[in-house]
């Protein structure tokens, strides 16, 4: 018997069976937080990821107060324990997910490539990585309980081929090795499902725009960037919210699908 039939009725008690449900991962701030908020906003369920407690607590309250349907979810992506953890607690709320967020990343530091370590990599690859394969996998069964699952893989354009080799891009003159090539393997591991998975719609989105060369403002870029965070969101909620004939295995900006 599924554990949302009640064993005395038979009736599902899954309380969101008519509502849209979404798990964002790293939602306590930034752009995974706008996320949660605007689809809240819409009348989904929203499951707020965060690997402290206190500040998704923080988070979900303040989402809450604004009328939002949210349950925190204590969830470090790079924990086996804690995404068990997470799908036993999500679980409780609902029978199904419509969307899965993998928006939680680690910038790494920056290290010039000559003196970058394969352990600084590794930590990075933890998160922007395994992460969300760990998650994904994790979620795969809830996902395939929804009408029309979809993931959103929040990458960066520092992960396109297309991007770090034009000149006139500032990122082909930041030398780092760990996060742009965590975002590469990101986008090809969302390919790789998209074509594997054609029940699940696997999409990455990029929160810029990549021909202006514009990303948006959050503590990742110390505010440096010139979107807000509504504007950061716009290609993470198009992708989440695409109807059942909707592409899978694209790439896009706030302004459409890119190159790779
Ligand atoms: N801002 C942009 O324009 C831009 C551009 C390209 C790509 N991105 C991508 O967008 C995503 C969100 O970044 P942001 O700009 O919103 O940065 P942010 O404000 O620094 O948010 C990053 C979020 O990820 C969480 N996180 C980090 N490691 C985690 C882990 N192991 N488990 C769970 N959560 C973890 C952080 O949690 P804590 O608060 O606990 O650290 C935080 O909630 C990232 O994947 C980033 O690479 C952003």
């Amino acid at each position: 018997m599924d554990r949302n039939t009640d064993r005395n009725t038979g009736r599902n008690t899954d309380r969101n069976t008519d509502r849209n449900t979404a798990l964002v991962t790293g939602a306590n701030k930034g752009l995974g937080l706008e996320t949660a908020r605007r689809l809240g906003a819409l009348g989904w369920t929203v499951f707020l990821g965060s690997r402290d407690e206190g500040r998704g607590r923080a988070a979900a309250d303040k989402l809450a107060a604004d009328g939002v349907d949210v349950v925190m979810v204590p969830l470090d992506v790079t924990s086996d324990a804690s995404v068990a953890d997470a799908v036993r607690l999500v679980r409780q709320h609902t029978g199904h997910l419509d969307v899965l967020v993998n928006n939680a990343g680690a910038p790494g530091h920056a290290v010039p490539p000559a003196e970058a370590t394969a352990d600084e990599i590794h930590s990075v690859y933890d998160t922007n990585v395994y992460g969300p394969v760990r998650v994904t996998q994790a979620f795969l069964p809830l996902l395939r309980a929804a009408e029309n699952p979809r993931v959103v893989m929040v990458s960066s354009g520092g992960g396109a081929f297309s991007v770090v080799t034009d000149p006139e891009q500032p990122v082909s003159k930041m030398h780092e090795l760990a996060y742009s090539s965590s975002k590469a393997a990101l986008n090809m591991i969302t390919v790789r499902y998209a074509q594997a998975l054609p029940d699940i719609k696997f999409n990455v989105a990029t929160p810029g725009e990549v021909a202006n060369r514009t990303f948006a403002a959050t503590d990742m870029n110390h505010h440096t960037g010139t979107l807000t965070v509504t504007e950061g969101t716009d290609s993470i909620l198009r992708l989440a919210l695409l109807d059942a004939d909707g592409p899978t295995g694209t790439f896009e900006d706030r302004l459409g699908p890119i190159a790779w």
